[in-house]
């Protein structure tokens, strides 16, 4: 009998510069219209929460949260594409939200391509519902695309 390779172990942890040609990589590879190297820069002189998750020493996914006066935003998050459906996206936003909750956030928003299918599928696992609509928001190959807000409200425990 043929016995399933055992996934090795993958552990979230701060991004840090030494990060970034890793996660760019990945973005490049993820997007059709990638943030740069240099905005995700910015996003750690910002002090967002950013994180990625380490597999055998090499980033396979990362996620960034910015969170301010009492809500938060997932402004990316994102999974190498060779490792995607084995849960390394969901264990992302799992911790995104716990920081969330930590920092006594009382809603989490993000916004997302509709025709980002898989996305929404696991947002809607986690509870996100859509709460709006932004009209041309994002860049497209022929003009542009809307975006759906999402949102989650999260129990804040006294
Ligand atoms: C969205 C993304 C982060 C999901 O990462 P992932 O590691 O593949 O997802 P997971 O394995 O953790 O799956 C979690 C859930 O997502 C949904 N999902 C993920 N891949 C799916 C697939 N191929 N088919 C159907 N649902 C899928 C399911 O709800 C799944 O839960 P389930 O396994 O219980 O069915 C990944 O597809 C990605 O990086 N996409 C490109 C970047 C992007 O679009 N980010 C979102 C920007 S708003």
């Amino acid at each position: 009998m043929i016995m399933p390779m055992a996934e090795p172990p993958a552990t979230i942890r701060e991004m840090n510069h030494d990060d970034l040609s890793m996660v760019s990589d990945i973005e490049r590879r993820s997007y059709e219209f990638p943030w740069s190297h240099g905005v995700f820069r910015d996003c750690l002189l910002a002090g967002y929460q950013n994180i990625v998750l380490v597999r055998e020493k090499e980033v396979a996914g990362y996620g960034v949260l910015s969170v301010a006066a009492g809500e938060a935003h997932i402004l990316n998050l994102c999974v190498d594409p060779e490792l995607r459906s084995r849960g390394y996206g969901e264990r992302l936003l799992d911790e995104m939200l716990f920081r969330a909750r930590a920092a006594s956030v009382r809603e989490v928003f993000l916004e997302v391509r509709p025709s980002n299918e898989l996305a929404i599928a696991l947002y809607r696992k986690k509870g996100f519902h859509q709460v709006a609509n932004r009209p041309s928001y994002y860049q497209a190959h022929e003009g542009r695309e809307d975006a759906a807000v999402l949102s989650k409200k999260l129990v804040i425990e006294d």
